[in-house]
């Protein structure tokens, strides 16, 4: 049933070109520019659309960050990312110029849940984007986009991370589109991005020896920090996230610029950075940044744009080209890391101690 792999988790990662292939599949129209993700908003609603908010729980609040920078880029609007659990209808909104995006894999997260009941109390119009067919968010909401990731075993959220921002990137797309705020051919390099992720993470699932080799280096490391900029720093504190959760090894992500903003004062020979260095992350400030703990004595792993060279980096791990997606792919690296540093240490990886794969109650 794990056809193969000793956990789901690791089929689950390298199942991620396929289960991308599915995401994307007749939803894409490159040459156009077009995307069709088959839902319909009321005449005149996106046109006068003032707010995204995405609500969101753990990884899928991550993949709601990376994708709020894409929806501000290419539709036009505000867009905002709340902890589900933390989320109100705020006074001076409108809610009939408010798309409220609830971002969850199982559909059944409780405070995912609760934030979608207080967007419809409030008059809002709410969207999902999830992976369960017939699951409650898809009764409670307006409209729904699947994201046709497959079943996820692993407790630890992996493939559907991947689909969930490919979807909301598609989503961004459409609503650009059709509020005429691109192109086509503003959106061409985005949809060509998308179109060669499968690919692209075929090539980092190809390196994956590397991955395990600075696992195995660094594994028993005191703390681990993850950086980034940009697109980078959702996909940095996934990554954290994701070590923390099946490793149970402190780890912590953020901002590359904070650094010196108080974490520098953890950073010794002990504890390594990992930095997202591609395109869509600002990769040249924020290798300043790992610089700055690399004289402190920290080792640096960098997942890098192929064809770019940080020379200092004590592990380089090349990412394919796809532009914005970059920091999608690079986190695929990040998964087979924490992976390999939890199995090397024999932990439960498909389940944590302490956590549920879907959390029901609020
Ligand atoms: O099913 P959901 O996407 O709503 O779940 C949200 C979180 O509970 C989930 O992403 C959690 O953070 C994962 N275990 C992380 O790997």
């Amino acid at each position: 049933e794990k056809g193969g792999y000793d956990h789901y988790m690791r089929k689950e990662i390298h199942e991620q070109p396929e289960s991308l292939r599915q995401t994307i599949a007749g939803r894409l129209d490159v040459d156009r520019g077009e995307v069709d993700l088959d839902v319909s908003f009321p005449p005149g609603f996106l046109a006068d659309l003032e707010e995204i908010q995405i609500v969101a729980c753990g990884t899928s609040n991550y993949a709601g960050q990376y994708a709020a920078r894409l929806f501000e880029e290419l539709s036009g609007v505000r867009a905002t990312v709340d902890i589900a659990s933390e989320y109100e209808f705020g006074a001076g909104r409108s809610p009939d110029r408010t798309l409220v995006v609830a971002v969850t894999q199982s559909g059944e997260t409780a405070d995912t849940l609760g934030a979608v009941r207080r967007a419809n109390a409030a008059g809002a119009r709410t969207f999902a984007v999830t992976n369960t067919l017939g699951s409650t968010v898809t009764r409670e909401v307006d409209d729904t986009a699947f994201i046709r990731a497959g079943p996820e075993i692993g407790v630890a959220a992996t493939k559907t991370f991947a689909s969930q921002v490919a979807t909301l990137a598609m989503l961004a797309v459409s609503i650009g589109r059709e509020r005429g705020a691109l192109a086509a051919a503003d959106v061409r390099p985005v949809l060509e991005g998308l179109r060669d992720l499968p690919g692209a993470v075929q090539q980092v699932l190809d390196n994956e020896n590397r991955v395990r080799e600075a696992a195995t280096e660094y594994g028993d490391s005191e703390a681990f920090f993850f950086v980034g900029r940009k697109l980078g720093v959702p996909v940095a504190l996934e990554g954290a996230l994701k070590l923390k959760e099946i490793s149970y090894d402190h780890a912590e992500g953020f901002a590359a610029g904070e650094l010196k903003h108080g974490p520098l004062a953890l950073v010794t020979p002990d504890t390594p950075v990992l930095a997202l260095l591609t395109e869509g992350g600002r990769a040249d400030e924020t290798m300043n940044n790992v610089t700055e703990a690399q004289t402190r004595g920290a080792p640096a792993i960098g997942c890098v744009s192929a064809g770019d060279e940080y020379g200092t980096l004590d592990v380089s791990l090349p990412v394919p080209d796809v532009g914005v997606a970059e920091p999608l792919v690079a986190n695929v690296y990040l998964q087979l890391f924490a992976y390999h540093v939890a199995n090397d240490k024999g932990r439960s990886i498909d389940k944590p101690r302490n956590l549920a794969k879907s959390v029901t109650v609020e």
